[in-house]
């Protein structure tokens, strides 16, 4: 299964860079949420490989649709991480593959065709980068440390990400908004982040980076601090050390706004 998840990851790594300087055919799905041509195309080069090597297992996918199962094994796919990002050229995005068996992740690929940068995990076998082990940073300190996060679409959402927003912001090093949320996950990983939130985050943004983090020496849960489950929405992952902390400080009571003079 690993090979066929980094297989299918760089055949649409490819179609995705290949197509990345041409102009982009953007349809509207959602509220500030958009498709390309380019997700559709890169979802059906990896389906097809899957579904001719295993046949029996099931798939969820971003674009194309399906369920999880309980007794099996379920790929759990994001063709194109960082639509935004890639409809307007900006070189942040990822495919990310993961595979669960009975709902628990055994395999994980995260692909940035654009940096061929390949963050792999298997279960109890540890995380890389391009064949070479990562590990999540050791960064202790919530003041110390670059924490990612992510806005998702509805005002609802941004209002809420706004409010953690407000209690991080005055107690970590600083923050950043990537815009793939596969890929900063893939960067608490490898140690480029210490952390990385996200209340709207959807099995196909997180079922490969939950493996990769983990297997890297990270910590990985729900937004409310359980274990995480793709089943539950967001997530919050980081290298472990500096979780409870966010935890508390994200439990902290209602910020208030700073005035802007
Ligand atoms: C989005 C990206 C973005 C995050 C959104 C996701 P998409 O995925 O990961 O960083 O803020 O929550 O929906 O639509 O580009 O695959
Ligand atoms: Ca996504
Ligand atoms: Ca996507």
């Amino acid at each position: 299964m690993l090979q066929t998840a980094i297989e299918a990851a760089r055949r649409a790594g490819q179609l995705i860079a290949e197509r990345f300087p041409a102009p982009r055919n953007v349809t509207v799905k959602g509220y500030r949420d958009i498709v390309t041509e380019v997700d559709t195309a890169a979802e059906a080069v990896i389906l097809q490989l899957i579904r001719e090597r295993f046949p029996g297992h099931a798939i969820l996918s971003e674009e194309a649709g399906g369920s999880t199962i309980d007794d099996g094994y379920t790929w759990v796919i994001d063709p194109l991480d960082g639509t935004t990002n890639y409809a307007r050229r900006l070189p942040i995005s990822s495919v990310s593959i993961g595979v669960l068996e009975r709902g628990e992740p055994v395999v994980g690929v995260i692909y940035d065709p654009l940096r061929d940068q390949l963050f792999v995990a298997e279960q109890r076998k540890g995380a890389t980068l391009n064949d070479e082990p990562i590990s999540a940073s050791e960064i202790a300190r919530l003041d110390h440390a670059v924490i990612g996060f992510d806005w998702g679409h509805s005002d609802q959402d941004r209002e809420k990400t706004l409010q953690l927003l407000l209690r991080i912001a005055p107690r970590c090093g600083t923050l950043r908004a990537l815009g793939s949320a596969a890929l900063a996950q893939a960067y608490v990983a490898a140690g480029w982040l210490d952390g990385y939130l996200n209340l709207i985050a959807k099995p196909w943004d997180a079922a490969a980076g939950v493996l990769i983090v983990a297997e890297a020496g990270g910590t990985h849960t729900t937004v409310e601090g359980e274990p995480y489950r793709v089943a539950v929405q967001g997530c919050l992952a980081s290298n472990g050390l500096i979780h409870e902390e966010l935890l508390s400080v994200m439990r902290a009571p209602d910020a208030t706004r700073p005035r802007i003079r």
